[in-house]
Formats: C-alpha cells, structure tokens, sequence
C-alpha cells in the first residue's frame, strides 16, 4: 500500500481533508495517510509551524496532499508554504483551469494551465526595514530557476499535447530580473520547434484573460505574477473552490488547491472541497493509480452535471452533503 503525506491544514483545511480521504477511500484506493500538522495550531507545543517532521515526511514518501495553510498577514511567522517550498525544492507549481462540467461561468472554453516558478522572485519574502519609514524587497530572478521553469514549462507542454508556451513579464520595467527571465525562455524555447512560443507583459495579460481566456494554452510566469494570475485564472471556471494545483520538485510532490484557509467560512460545513478533489485526483495519477483517479472524477463529474454544488457555486448542498453525493456516485 502506498503511503501519502497527508497535511490537514488549518481553516476550512481539516473539513475538506475529510471529505476527500472519505472519498478516496470509498473509491477502493488504498492509501496508509501519513498525517502531518503544520502552521499556527503546532507553534505552542513545537515552537515553530513547520517542524522537520512534516519535511522529512515528505523527503520520506515523496508524495504529499496539502489542505491550506493560515500565514498571518503583515506580521508573524514565514509561510509554512513558502518554507516548505524552498525547503523541498519544489521548483515548479503547476495550476490548471479548465471549465468543469455544467459550472456555468461567463467563458465556457477555458482551457489553459499555469506555470509558476515557485522558489525566487519577490515572493522568496526577502524584505528589510531601511529606517522606521521605509521598507525594501527584494526581487530575487536567477538564470537556473528561471532556465529550469521554462524548461519545465515546454517538457510539460510536450507531455501533454499542449500547443503553445507564453512567457509572462513585466520587462519593459525590470529590464534585468524579469529581462533574465525572458531571455532564459527564449534560450530554452529554441529547443522545443514544435511548440509555438508567445511573449506577453502580465498586465496585458491580465486583461486579454478576462476578455479572450480561450486563447491561452501553457503562461510560465515568475513566482509573484503566478501567484496573483493563478487566482485570476481561478475565477474564470467558477472560482478558488475549484482550482487545483500541484508543487513539483526533482525528488517530491506536493499537491494543493489554489485557495488559502479561508477563515470567513470556517467550521461551517459550507466550504468547497473539489479543488482538494481535483488536486488529489493528479496526485493520484501521479502515483500511477489511473483507474481510481478516473472513477473519482468521473463521480465528482457526475454529482457536478446532476446538480448538486456548495454554496461558492451558488447551490445549497453542504460540505458533507457535496461529500455523499460523490461516494453515491461512485458506487453507482
Ligand atoms: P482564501 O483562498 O482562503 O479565500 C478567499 C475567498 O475564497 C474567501 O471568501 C473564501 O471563503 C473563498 N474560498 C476559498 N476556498 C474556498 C473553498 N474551498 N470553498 C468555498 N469558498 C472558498 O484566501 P485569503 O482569505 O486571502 O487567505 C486566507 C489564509 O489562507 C491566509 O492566511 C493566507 O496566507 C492563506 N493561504 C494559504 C495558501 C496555502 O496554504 N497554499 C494559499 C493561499 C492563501
């Protein structure tokens, strides 16, 4: 039996978490979860929100499923995210959107998938306090992450009969950071002739997305623009209940949604848990368990087309509800 990491998180994390190991193993699959706490509910006992433990857990069985996980908010300790990241080396942060069966949204042929380097840039979080008035970031581009991504990026493009990869900058501005990272991709693009290449500042971007989403396959992007697009993305399909995501390294994975926490719903059966669905249903493939990630979506298709949605949606089944509704749909 294969043995997963699983973190729980915090927020709405242990909710939907349940919902999903439910369903998985209503599905047949056999997993042994290796569940590991992380983020502020550990700090009194531990002293920090990420112990060595969960890291090492990963390192361990190299596959891991993660519910969100709370980062205070101007103040606090580091992301247990951005930690973990760094820390695995999961270098490429992989989101795909794509409309899901009867989610009605204003654009019905969405189909693309986000390609976010995920351990420099901005986001790394290295920031000082000058003086008491003035504060300073620093936006950290090297020419391996940004090689690597890209590269990452067409391999994935290939793998996936994907048509086109589209490099998203700001270098009219940062003419050296984001300027690096675009020359990497133009480097490593000569080597896949068969996929159409494509160069696009991300505030351009940002609004072809809402008016053309169709016309976007493969976007690589920097960290901090991955982050703030993804969730853009996200909205196109029917919001951050049901994006997906994956963190992949060269020797782990680590699966998430797309949404943070959400501590405005917390506790009130109400959150959504298809993201986490979704994002397990690519871990499961992953570990080369097609035919129970098949009959899983398959299910959460199903219960989508009969009608049954949570409240993010605009239906009024519960967390627990949505949960049944799929396991009925399985066993069918
Ligand atoms: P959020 O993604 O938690 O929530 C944004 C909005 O989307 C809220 O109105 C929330 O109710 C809704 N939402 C999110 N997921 C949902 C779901 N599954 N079903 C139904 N509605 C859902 O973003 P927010 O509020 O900015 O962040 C909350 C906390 O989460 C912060 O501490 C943040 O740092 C953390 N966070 C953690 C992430 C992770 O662990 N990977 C990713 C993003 C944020």
């Amino acid at each position: 039996m294969r043995t997963v990491t699983l973190i729980n998180g915090d927020g709405i994390g242990p909710e939907i978490s349940d919902s999903v190991v439910k369903i998985i193993e209503a599905s047949g699959l056999k997993i042994n979860w290796d569940i590991q706490t992380a983020g502020e509910d550990v700090i009194k006992d531990e002293g920090v929100p990420l112990p060595q433990r969960v890291v090492d857990s990963i390192r361990h069985n190299k596959v891991a499923l993660k519910a969100p996980v709370t980062t205070p908010i101007g103040k606090g300790f580091r992301s247990v995210n951005v930690q973990l990241r760094k820390e695995l080396d999961l270098y490429a942060n992989i989101r795909p959107c794509k409309n899901l069966p009867s989610v009605v949204t204003r654009f019905d042929k969405v189909n693309l998938v986000v390609v976010r380097e995920n351990t420099e840039d901005l986001y790394a979080g290295i920031e000082r306090k000058v003086d008491n008035d003035t504060a300073e970031s620093i936006k950290l581009i090297t020419r391996k992450a940004s090689e690597r991504i890209c590269k990452f990026a067409f391999d994935y493009a290939l793998k996936n009969n994907r048509k086109e990869v589209c490099v998203v900058t700001k270098a009219n501005i940062m003419k050296l950071s984001d300027g690096l990272f675009l020359e990497s991709y133009r480097k490593i693009a000569q080597n896949y002739p068969q996929i159409m290449k494509k160069e696009i500042l991300v505030d351009n971007l940002c609004m072809q997305l809402v008016q053309h989403p169709e016309t976007f396959d493969v976007l690589v992007l920097p960290n901090l623009y991955g982050d703030i697009v993804s969730d853009l993305t996200a909205g196109l399909i029917g919001g951050l209940g049901v994006a997906q995501g994956a963190n992949i390294g060269l020797d782990c994975a680590v699966f998430e949604p797309v949404h943070g926490s959400a501590p405005d719903i917390r506790g009130q059966n109400r959150a959504n848990p298809t993201a986490l669905l979704l994002s397990a249903i690519e871990m499961i493939r992953y570990i080369d368990e097609v035919f129970y990630a098949d009959i899983i979506e398959k299910a959460l298709f199903k219960t989508l087309e009969s009608g049954i949605y949570t409240s993010d949606l605009g239906g009024n089944a519960s967390t627990t509800e949505f949960t049944d509704a799929i396991i009925k749909n399985l066993i069918k």
